[in-house]
């Protein structure tokens, strides 16, 4: 399977957001990777409903919508409604994550689960075969922007041997300053999908910097 690049529209730009929007629908991106943030389960508050719709009404390509909330569970149904086709929860914020797995397939949506930067690829052994996506989260969530953290390589490395272990089929997604300096090292590493806001969204031609980290080959 050719990998997948889910560009962050986290670094959009919100008064233009359509246009942005509309820029991914021309790229070669796979996924609009969208970003919800609470203000409790991270310490920044990006945006809810009406903006996830927003986007959606507008987008040509599955929403993955990455939560950043607590206690997820009481919005799930909402996030379906309003487009999203991957919704990934985190591991942190789960009390009983396999309930809330569930129920996410049930809606109808792929389900992911996310996880933190110190928290061990382990603690999904017993979770793996319910789940769509594990997205290793590659810098602590609550902002674009930020220092990629290195022992990612070691997280990917490692559940992809969980998911041999365990026959499980999983998309692996990682998440957090990624870019065309670091991208080939982590499909090497076993990465099938890449999330990147700021290295997209700042470059001087997003739709070029969407295409280099797309035609990556890892042969
Ligand atoms: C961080 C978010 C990321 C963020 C990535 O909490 O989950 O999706 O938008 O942005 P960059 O690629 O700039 O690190
Ligand atoms: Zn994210």
């Amino acid at each position: 399977m050719k990998h997948i690049i889910a560009p962050s529209v986290l670094s959009a730009d919100f008064a233009n957001l359509q246009d942005d929007v509309e820029m991914l629908n021309e790229s070669s991106a796979d996924w609009l990777h969208v970003d919800v943030m609470d203000g409790v389960f991270v310490p920044n508050i990006s945006f809810g409903f009406p903006v996830v719709a927003a986007i959606n009404h507008h987008a040509k390509k599955p929403l993955d919508v990455h939560l950043m909330i607590v206690d997820p569970d009481r919005y799930l149904e909402d996030f379906k409604k309003v487009g999203a086709k991957i919704l990934t929860v985190h591991y942190e914020a789960c009390t009983h994550l396999h309930r809330t797995i569930a129920k996410i397939k049930e809606l109808g949506m792929k389900a992911g689960v996310a996880l933190n930067p110190h928290t061990p690829v382990s603690v999904l052994e017993d979770i793996l075969e319910d789940v769509d996506l594990v997205l290793i989260m590659s810098v602590n969530p609550g902002f674009g922007g930020q220092k990629f953290i290195e022992n990612t390589y070691n997280k990917i490395k490692a559940l992809r041997e969980l998911c041999a272990k365990r026959n499980a089929e999983v998309i692996i997604e990682v998440d957090g300053g990624v870019n065309k300096h670091n991208a080939l090292a982590l499909l090497k590493a076993g990465a099938d999908a890449l999330v990147a806001g700021n290295a997209v969204f700042s470059a001087e031609d997003p739709i070029a910097e969407i295409a280099e980290l797309k035609k990556l080959n890892i042969e």
